[in-house]
């Protein structure tokens, strides 16, 4: 049915869009009612208007045959499982779980051929065909590389089989698993992205529809078993349980079978359940949980109640004590417990993180369950516009400026998004986000969905709302969506579809663009994105022009650039819609006198990068350079300049000592946005300097916390590195104040180990950790502890990692315990992680992986070898391949030196290295640190000279105190 449906879909989208005389409103009521057309007759339909199009425009033709071949499988031509009755039953002595399938199948083509289904790391039992009451053995049945192959020898188009098989219950979050906490155990099944092949034999592609029934045995004894759709009103057999069928794609499927008590009722129908040991009755998730589902609702326009026939209707989010993934299901929500039991006492970074995560979750029972995409390919249209609306949730959340404990959604969107993002785009081998071709293989699928994707579609919607909808009145994006929910409802999604409907949506109801399609279609289709040059022009104003910017050259390609910028003569921050779209270059007219500076990209709204020339950089640094007039520009805008700056003096477009004067203002700085913009950037050459220090004895080994030192005053007077724990001060300053005592304690910087040091023991209690330690300064504080402490440090907080009772903390110490600089301790730790009676838990051991290499570049390279050495046994532990990737990519980020680029690439190319299906994203971080090497060979020297030659403050102190040892030695003769 679903394939009848997305064929019509498809051929009114098509009709009504295209460019000849049908241009109107698309309605809902030109929709047929899928079920009474027949497949014939609509692929003859569509064929004639595939043949009616005209042969001009190659981009809309691709995209048709593509949605065309991914209308059907890609697995076997003409194969069509109506529907599935799933049964499984787990086996918690042995790990493992029997599966029972039977599947009535449909064959259009091919009668003689065998029939195919996904089937990965499962044992096939016996196969039977179904006829009435009888039942007969298929004994050719093959499984081949994932595919289940079953000949039946008979040329019939109608078949009902039972497969029965069996499976081993995963351990982390993917497939048919069983998670542990405490003495505990609880079931889950999660199918996303392409997991349901390792649960049922299956074609798992998110464009099959199909329809499916799953039957649970032995999991009655839970208190709570709940999956998308209800349970039947009376079970069949006896310590079963059955649910309704649901239409939909396999890998939309989820269940939940768990003693979790319901914590909170944030709104009626929907749940929170945590561990009865970790329910501290958190009002603020429970707030923000019926905030969001409020919003949502009314975002989507598509009420939770009524997303389809036989939902549970509920929405169950449970605090996961050990995973942390994407998880899609309708009704069943998965959210680590970190980022949902968040006490009135948290950190405010726990706020900042979680708030945003459960956004993001909820927002996947309608980006992602409602609306799928109709290849892995488009998945970025779903993730952008869910992450999209996750943000705009959090912001409404967190709106009232009132408010100390506000977290300002404002700047995290751009800095853990935008940023974050321009950063990772800027490899010559980032990945575009629409792949050129439809995606079926699972590797690649993973290595298009993870990574860039995640924040370059949510970047790219911000953009493109900001441009059509000119004010914040109206937001075409938020109601093409609110389009989309109504007419394409539990279809498939594509690129086509989305530009069509938002361009009906807007109707070029403002004028910066023309064509819709023209504009996005080059920040989707390619990877990288612009800079824009800002040059003084002879009279007045400025020429802008743009590159394509990248860390290496690259092709140049023109971008539509939508411009916003303000200047010293009459700022103003607070507009931050554009006020033109540039094609090529632009030639603006405005008043510049000598000192005046222009600022481009208000609050880096725009996923672009802006040089200056060297005059107007001078400008800008002088502002920068003075407390009041630094003050004027907006907070967000110094981090976007400090951003820039650094990256384009990364790539050679401008001077380092450009880049680092601005570093150098930092010495003024207390804003969190700002100090994350600088914490991004500086970790690579923290890392780098180190190495080479630590290479060379006649380079002075204290040249990066020399540079600290500069840029450390405001943050030290005025939050302080060791604050009043009674006082009550903003979010944003505690949230400030963590991240610069992290960044700094971590670079050694003295001041701040020695506040960390005063701070780590209970005052009446040497064997004891300060239990008054402000939240958002612990890991700060632990990891400097650990960093300059030894054994004695690491049992102390061994020792209250056993009295606390909250797994945010627990994080923040198993993170910490990876800052020691005892490499047979770190070694034994990574070994700890990964052994199989293991003390922690699953999304532990790869928080604890990830921090040990973010430490510093000494550990990094102690996981990278025993990675290289224990490849197979690591990826176990973590939970497969997907946690893996993760890992590698924090590596990625904090190599130092050639020595380590050479191991891991003689690893990654090597027959033996056991990657297995991680290869593919493996080979592509190793052209990533590649570049990063070039950058090394190309830089170092000089960003460590101008270091060296412009850090006057502590020379002076460095000259008095060699005076006064000078003096003391003298009076002591
Ligand atoms: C969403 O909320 C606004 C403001 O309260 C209201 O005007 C609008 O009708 C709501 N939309 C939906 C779909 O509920
Ligand atoms: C810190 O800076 C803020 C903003 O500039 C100012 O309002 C506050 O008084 C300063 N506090 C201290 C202790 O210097
Ligand atoms: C903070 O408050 C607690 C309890 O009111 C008190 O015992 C403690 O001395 C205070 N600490 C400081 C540094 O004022």
């Amino acid at each position: 049915m679903g394939v009848f449906k997305i064929i019509t879909v498809f051929a009114v989208i098509f009709v009504v869009t295209t460019p000849l005389p049908l241009r109107t409103k698309r309605t809902v009521t030109t929709l047929t009612d899928p079920l009474e057309d027949s497949i014939e007759n609509l692929d003859q339909g569509r064929l004639a208007n595939i043949e009616a199009y005209s042969a001009s425009d190659n981009d809309n033709k691709r995209d048709l045959r593509n949605s065309e071949t991914s209308s059907r499988n890609n697995l076997r031509e003409g194969l069509l499982a109506s529907r599935y009755e799933v049964k499984l039953t787990p086996n918690f002595a042995d790990g493992t779980f029997a599966g029972v399938a039977r599947i009535s199948v449909i064959l259009n083509s091919g009668v003689a051929d065998p029939i195919k289904f996904h089937f990965v790391d499962l044992k096939v039992g016996t196969v039977r065909t179904i006829t009435g009451t009888t039942s007969t053995e298929v004994t050719n049945v093959k499984v081949n590389d994932g595919v289940l192959e079953i000949n039946t020898g008979a040329e019939l188009s109608l078949y009902t089989f039972e497969i029965e098989y069996s499976g081993t219950l995963e351990g982390a979050g993917i497939g048919f698993y069983r998670g542990t906490y405490e003495s505990e155990t609880y079931v889950a099944m999660n199918l996303h992205p392409t997991n349901a092949r390792r649960v049922f034999p299956c074609i798992d592609e998110p464009n099959v529809q199909t329809t499916i029934s799953f039957t649970f045995a032995g999991v009655n004894t839970y208190t709570n078993v709940i999956a998308n759709s209800k349970r039947l009103a009376t079970q069949p057999t006896e310590g079963e349980l059955q649910f309704e069928p649901l239409s939909g794609a396999p890998y939309l499927w989820g269940m939940m079978a768990h003693n979790l008590s319901p914590a909170n009722l944030p709104a009626s129908n929907v749940v929170l359940y945590t561990r009865p040991t970790r329910n501290s009755g958190d009002l603020q998730t429970s707030v923000a949980i019926n905030n969001y589902f409020n919003f949502f609702n009314n975002f989507t326009a598509k009420p939770y109640d009524s997303i389809i026939a036989n939902q549970q209707g509920g929405m169950h989010i449970m605090a996961l004590p050990d995973v942390d993934r994407d998880w899609y299901a309708l009704s069943t929500i998965a959210v680590w417990e970190p980022y949902i039991v968040i006490e009135v006492s948290a950190a405010a970074r726990q706020k900042q993180i979680g708030f945003v995560k459960i956004a993001e979750a909820m927002s996947k029972q309608w980006f992602g369950y409602v609306l799928g995409p109709s290849n892995w390919r488009y998945q970025w249209v779903i993730t952008g516009l869910g992450r999209y609306a996750a943000f705009e949730a959090a912001r409404r959340l967190e709106s009232n400026p009132a408010d100390a404990a506000r977290i300002d959604m404002d700047a995290a969107f751009v800095t853990d998004v935008i940023q974050e993002s321009l950063l990772d785009d800027s490899y010559t081998n980032a990945l575009p986000l629409e792949p050129d071709a439809d995606l079926f293989n699972e590797n690649a699928i993973r290595n298009n969905i993870n990574g860039l994707q995640k924040t370059k579609a949510a970047a790219i919607m911000r953009m493109l709302s900001l441009v059509l909808s000119q004010n914040s009145e109206i937001d075409y994006v938020r109601n093409a969506a609110q389009t989309l929910f109504n007419t394409a409802t539990l279809t498939d999604i594509n690129s086509r579809n989305f530009y069509d409907t938002l361009s009906t949506t807007w109707n070029q109801a403002t004028n910066l663009i023309g064509n819709l399609r023209d504009f996005v279609q080059p920040w989707v289709l390619n990877n990288n994105y612009p800079v824009i040059r800002i040059d003084l022009r002879q009279g007045s104003g400025v020429i802008v022009t743009q590159e394509r910017f990248g860390f290496a050259n690259r092709p140049q390609m023109n971008f539509m650039i939508p411009l916003s910028f303000t200047t010293s003569v009459n700022p103003d921050f607070n507009n931050i819609y554009p006020s033109q779209v540039m094609q090529t270059t632009a030639t603006l007219t405005m008043d510049l006198t000598d000192d005046d500076w222009v600022i481009f990209n208000i609050q880096g709204q725009g996923y672009y990068r802006v040089n200056y020339e060297t005059a107007l950089w001078n400008r800008i640094i002088s502002a920068l350079e003075d407390e009041t007039r630094r003050n004027q520009i907006h907070p967000i805008n110094r981090a976007v300049l400090l951003d820039d700056a650094l990256n384009l003096a990364r790539s050679g477009r401008i001077e380092y000592s450009i880049a680092l004067r601005i570093v150098l203002t930092m010495n003024l700085e207390t804003e969190y946005v700002v100090w994350k913009a600088f914490m991004r950037n500086m970790n690579i050459l923290r890392n780098h300097l180190q190495s080479l220090v630590d290479d060379n004895d006649n380079l002075d080994s204290n040249i990066y916390v020399r540079l600290i030192g500069r840029v450390t005053n405001a943050a030290e007077t005025n939050l302080t590195f060791s604050p009043d724990p009674n006082l009550t001060e903003p979010a944003m300053r505690s949230l400030a104040r963590g991240l610069i005592m992290e960044t700094v304690c971590k670079a050694n910087y003295q001041p701040c180990v020695a506040a960390a040091v005063d701070l780590f023991r209970d005052p009446n209690d040497a064997n004891a950790i300060n239990g008054n330690i402000p939240a958002d300064i612990r890991p700060a504080v632990y990891c400097a502890n650990i960093m300059s402490g030894g054994e004695e440090e690491r049992n102390l907080l061994i020792a209250h990692l056993a009295k606390i009772n909250n797994q945010y903390e627990r994080v923040v110490i198993l993170e910490s315990l990876a800052c020691s600089t005892d490499q047979d301790y770190i070694r034994s730790y990574l070994d700890q992680a990964t052994i199989a009676t293991s003390p922690y838990n699953s999304e532990e051991k790869t928080r604890i992986f990830k921090a040990v290499i973010e430490s510093n570049y000494k550990n990094a390279r102690v996981a990278l070898n025993f990675l290289i050495q224990n490849t197979a046994r690591t990826i176990e532990a973590l939970g497969g391949p997907e946690k893996l990737e993760e890992v590698l990519y924090t590596l990625s980020r904090n190599f130092a030196n050639g020595g380590m680029v050479t191991e891991y690439k003689n690893w990654v190319s090597s027959l033996y290295s056991n990657l297995e299906s991680s290869r593919l994203i493996a080979e592509r971080y190793r052209d990533f640190i590649d570049q990063d090497m070039q950058w090394n060979d190309a830089h170092l020297n000089n960003i460590y000279t101008w270091i060296d030659q412009n850090d006057a403050p502590s020379f002076m102190l460095s000259m008095m105190l060699l005076c006064i040892s000078l003096m003391v030695a003298l009076f002591n003769h």
